[in-house]
């Protein structure tokens, strides 16, 4: 072994952060935490291309300049120099000028100098720095190449001074431990004083195993450690690279770091790219007419798809037929009238959809026996002048239908839609009326309102309001943030949170995951008719409804509401219910 850390910490200048030498930032235990990076003396870690990123593969635009790369030495079976812990990774340095890497749609030749990891915890706590449409794998590696001739210092005064190529690591069971995985893992040391030299023959190529290194996604971002020096050029490859779980425990265990990992970074508008051969689950791919691959009736055959099981949705409602369930109770909603939780609004491709800020908004109560937030509400239409619910009542179909959809509050995103009740949707049916109110609006309206339906009144406004956005968001994919002020509370305006239906379904777009419980209420949102015709006319697109599916067995449960019963329903029944109520 071969101590010789202070002339390598000098000579990396700012890659190297050796907590022995006096670093001031950590990831978790110290002031200055990732939300408190900004702060530190010359940092850039509050910029606008930051990383890492979360990346959305709906919004990936593949690209035919992102070729193949070129690696030299990669398979070089001396490359590997040493090792330090610098007290926030384990970093491998390579053999100074040995390998280096071009093409990858890169434009320049860069010269590879450490590759070095991020992980969680021994509890398998995911730690990836990227994620890939919200999931993060156990670990990420990063292989961190300068422009060729550049010095470390020219290379942070370049917006494209540095390339770094991230590689995910999936946790298995079944992967052969005397990998070369093995090998790597058995120099990871605590001793942050300590640089170790690398003896066993370990290449890169050998670490990458299988991996297609054609498939990857490329944007322009940041260092992930402080001073976040806005000039790397990344590539994400698609594929992970899979590792034995027993050697991923190593990393926290043997290194005594755990969670060292900065979270994800907002996009600020910055565009990610795939290479060719990357397949991306667009969101053109499925359709609800005949102008796409995918029709609802070929939606089972998507990947992952779960369109054509036994609880999908939406279906018919036969009122009849629904069952009386004492257990359904009234809605409680928190912070259903907070004016500022939607976030912004946007334009799918399939729907209008505003999102919520997150944590905001809560609904419990309802039977649901979980504590739920609210994610989106999404609207679902036929055109300017027919109906488009995608649920219907005895076989009636309504001009359009919202859902708000609600995640169960103790479980991520990724769990939810695998539960069968991860998910709850709240269905509102909505009617067009005619107003003369607002068809002679004009600023001085509010004078000459009678007060006593002062509640439909904050609805006319409310969805005013939110028809209004509509006009920015006439292309797909655009979205605009939600500035005025307007609550789910107004929308929905004088709704009767007791009476309702309830059945087990799926998602009604895909995967059509059965993940959720839907509550339909009873009555319907009444909403002017020139503002539903809004929603067809500047998106451009109409009948966004999947056909309603077989019931396959499943019951439908009722409230048990006085002026709603069933006819068939007992006439004690109905008395029993109705002084219970009044109590
Ligand atoms: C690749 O490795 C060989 C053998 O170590 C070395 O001679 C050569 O210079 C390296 N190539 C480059 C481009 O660094
Ligand atoms: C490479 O050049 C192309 C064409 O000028 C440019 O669009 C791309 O951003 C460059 N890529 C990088 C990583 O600098
Ligand atoms: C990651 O590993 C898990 C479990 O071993 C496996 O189910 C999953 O398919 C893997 N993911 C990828 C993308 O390889
Ligand atoms: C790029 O790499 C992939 C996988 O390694 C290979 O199948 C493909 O033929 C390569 N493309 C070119 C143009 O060399
Ligand atoms: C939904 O499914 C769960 C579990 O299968 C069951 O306990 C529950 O009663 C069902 N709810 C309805 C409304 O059918
Ligand atoms: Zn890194
Ligand atoms: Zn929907």
């Amino acid at each position: 072994m071969h101590l010789s850390v202070t002339v390598l910490c000098l000579s990396f200048g700012v890659f190297i952060n050796n907590a022995a030498t006096g670093s001031d930032w950590c990831y978790t235990g110290c002031d200055h935490t990732p939300n408190h990076w900004h702060e530190l003396p010359d940092s850039s870690c509050g910029g606008q291309r930051q990383s890492p990123v979360n990346i959305l593969t709906s919004q990936v635009e593949k690209n035919e300049y992102l070729q193949n790369f070129s690696f030299v030495n990669f398979s070089s079976q001396d490359a590997f120099k040493s090792i330090i812990n610098n007290g926030h990774t384990a970093k491998f340095l390579l053999k100074d000028n040995e390998v280096e890497l071009s093409g990858g749609g890169l434009n320049h030749t860069y010269s590879t100098i450490q590759l070095h990891f991020h992980w969680g915890d021994t509890q398998h706590h995911p730690g990836s720095e990227h994620a890939i449409d919200g999931h993060r794998y156990p670990m990420e590696m990063h292989i961190v190449s300068l422009m060729k001739g550049l010095s470390v210092e020219q290379a942070l005064q370049n917006s494209r001074g540095i390339a770094v190529l991230g590689f995910f690591i999936n946790a298995t069971e079944d992967e052969n431990l005397s990998s070369p995985w093995s090998a790597l893992t058995s120099y990871l040391l605590k001793d942050t004083a300590t640089e170790v030299d690398v003896t066993h023959a370990i290449s890169i190529d050998d670490l990458i195993g299988n991996v297609d290194l054609s498939k990857f996604y490329r944007y322009m971002g940041s260092l992930t450690t402080p001073s976040c020096n806005e000039v790397v050029a990344w590539t994400v490859f698609q594929e992970p690279i899979p590792v034995n779980k027993i050697l991923i425990e190593q990393f926290p265990i043997k290194t005594g770091l755990t969670n060292v990992y900065r979270p994800v970074q907002e996009i600020h508008g910055r565009k990610v790219y795939s290479s060719p051969s990357v397949v991306l689950p667009s969101s053109h791919e499925w359709c609800y007419d005949d102008h796409c691959e995918f029709n609802p009736s070929k939606w089972s055959l998507l990947p992952d798809s779960h369109c054509n099981g036994n609880r999908q949705s939406p279906i018919n409602i036969e009122a009849q037929k629904a069952v009386v369930d004492e257990h359904l109770d009234g809605f409680s909603f928190t912070k259903f009238d907070d004016k500022h939780a939607i976030k912004y609004i946007t334009n799918t491709g399939h729907t209008v959809k505003c999102v919520l800020n997150e944590g905001v908004v809560e609904v419990s109560g309802g039977g649901l026996g979980y504590v739920y937030s609210t994610l989106q509400f999404h609207f679902h239409w036929g055109s300017s002048s027919h109906d488009g619910s995608e649920h219907t009542m005895d076989s009636k179909k309504f001009r359009m239908e919202v859902h708000i959809v609600n995640k169960r509050k103790d479980l991520t995103l990724e769990e939810a839609v695998n539960t069968p009740n991860g998910l709850a949707v709240l269905g509102f049916f909505i009617e067009a009326v005619v107003s003369d109110r607002s068809s002679s609006a004009t600023e001085s309206e509010d004078s000459h309102e009678s007060s006593d339906d002062s509640d439909s009144d904050s609805a006319t406004d409310a969805w005013k309001k939110l028809s209004g956005y509509l006009a920015a968001i006439q292309s797909v994919g655009s979205q605009v943030e939600v500035t005025k002020e307007l609550s789910l509370a107004e929308l929905l305006g004088d709704m009767d949170f007791t009476a309702y239906y309830r059945y087990n379904g799926s998602l009604t777009t895909p995967s059509c995951n059965e993940a959720v419980v839907w509550t339909l209420f009873k009555k319907s949102i009444k909403v002017d008719q020139s503002q539903l015709a809004m929603f067809p006319n500047w998106t451009g697109y109409r009948d966004v409804f999947r056909p309603t599916q077989a019931l396959h067995g499943r019951t439908i449960y009722t409230t048990a509401g006085c002026g709603e019963l069933a006819p068939t329903v007992l006439f004690v029944l109905l008395l029993y219910f109705c002084v219970s109520f009044l109590h």
